[in-house]
């Protein structure tokens, strides 16, 4: 790497390795990543790449339902895009450095999964927005921000990884067939999925999806090996739970999963009947996470607002993977350590809609989850009564925030203070 001081941003990454692209087991297990939630209508692609400028190292779409999608091209354009960049590329710090992905690569070939199309070759930075044909699965964007950067130039410490992030899509379904059906046709575009076991909502329940999974563990265990049959042992596939009142049917249902070979377990700390108001159960989320006894690394969720909940989900439960919601929907830079959203966290946000496309009241939901604490009443109702994307924009700019001339660059994760710097 070049040492002047007037050297190009290009210059400065010139000499970047290539980033190690690791299925999320391993990324899990060795390197403590933080995580996006899955959150229906909210963790769509603009949201999942603002998050991931943020040391955001996992994400996931919202749940969608199998059925449909496996059965329905309307439903599979409608409910997935991705782009070739809205992954992140992180330094990570292996927690056993001796055990490092790399040292322990060494002679065996990297596991690559990456999309088909991604060609080092192709003109990267290229704007266009490329909708794929009729044949096609989905909405894919190709391009629009050009290669992802780590936040810094030069390695943090000697044993700092640069690690591509991973993309989950996560399914609900009450069958095998139709989750296995929608795994094979999602599979070329994300890192794995997860089998959503937590949604606690009535019409869910009655469907036999999300809670109702909670006490079918041979259902649960059907499912994950059918899927494991149809795209291999090397592909990731997970569950998210919430926590039983009986403990014993957490645990079998735990130990249904592992027999069938989940990649790793997210926990949500609450019960099917708790609202979110409760406060998340630790002890309960340490509960799961013994049943499982290493076999796969796990993510604790729940309440996470700040980056010492963070810390404490960690220590308190001995998950790898801590996985925000609201927390993220409040503050998406929250990974990297800000109190609150940051105001480049806003300009990146209006630049990805923008550019990626997001109708205007998912757009105005999100700006007002962002800026709601900083807002007077009187600010809350002028904002709430905007009706159209460019009418928001107008009113932030009346404010003061100046997000065209940021665009399309990586300048906001640098100003993220590092959260993996040292051992
Ligand atoms: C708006 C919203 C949408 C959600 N959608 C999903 C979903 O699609 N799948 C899922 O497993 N959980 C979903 N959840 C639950 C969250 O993933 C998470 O488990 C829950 O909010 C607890 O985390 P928190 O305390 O950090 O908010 C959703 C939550 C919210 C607030």
């Amino acid at each position: 790497m070049t040492h002047d001081p007037d050297a190009s941003e290009a210059q400065l990454y010139a000499d970047l390795p290539e980033p190690l692209v690791l299925p999320p087991s391993e990324l899990l297990a060795n390197h403590e990543p933080n995580v996006l939630a899955p959150l229906v209508r909210c963790s769509k692609l603009p949201f999942r790449h603002l998050t991931s400028l943020y040391e955001t190292h996992i994400t996931h779409t919202p749940m969608i339902l199998a059925e449909e999608f496996s059965r329905a091209q309307v439903a599979r354009v409608s409910d997935f895009s991705t782009s070739t960049s809205e992954r992140g590329v992180y330094w990570m710090t292996p927690c056993d450095s001796s055990n490092s992905s790399s040292s322990s690569r060494k002679g065996k070939e990297v596991i690559r999964l990456t999309h088909p199309d991604d060609d080092p070759k192709s003109d990267s930075n290229s704007n266009l927005t490329h909708q794929r044909g009729s044949d096609d699965l989905i909405t894919y964007h190709n391009g629009i921000y050009g290669d992802r950067l780590p936040p810094t130039p030069t390695r943090p410490n000697p044993h700092a990884e640069l690690v591509r992030g991973n993309l989950i899509a996560q399914f609900a379904s009450p069958t095998a067939k139709s989750l296995v059906d929608a795994a094979e046709l999602i599979s070329p575009y994300v890192d794995g999925i997860d089998l959503n076991c937590g949604c606690p909502q009535r019409w869910a329940y009655n469907e036999g999806i999300g809670c109702a999974l909670l006490r079918k563990p041979e259902l649960v265990r059907d499912m994950v090996r059918q899927v494991r049959d149809r795209m291999g042992w090397g592909w990731s596939v997970s569950i998210k739970i919430r926590i039983d009142p009986d403990q014993k049917q957490t645990e079998t249902l735990i130990r249904n999963a592992l027999q069938a070979g989940i990649s790793y377990l997210s926990i949500h700390g609450r019960t099917r009947h708790q609202p979110s108001t409760d406060p998340v159960n630790l002890e309960g989320i340490k509960f799961a996470v013994k049943i499982v006894n290493g076999e796969v690394p796990c993510t604790g969720n729940g309440d996470i607002w700040t980056y010492d909940d963070v810390l404490t989900m960690r220590e308190k439960t001995g998950v790898k993977g801590v996985m925000a919601a609201r927390g993220l929907l409040a503050n998406p830079a929250l990974f990297a350590s800000y109190s609150s959203t940051p105001s480049h966290a806003v300009s990146q946000f209006i630049s990805l809609s923008t550019s990626y496309g997001l109708i205007f009241p998912l757009f105005h939901r999100h700006l007002a989850y962002m800026l709601e604490s900083d807002f007077s009443r009187n600010e809350k109702v002028w904002f709430n009564c905007l009706s159209s994307s460019s009418a928001a924009i107008d009113w932030l700019e009346g404010r003061g925030l100046d997000w065209k001339s940021k665009r399309g660059t990586v300048w906001d994760a640098r100003q993220g203070r590092g959260v993996m710097t040292a051992l």
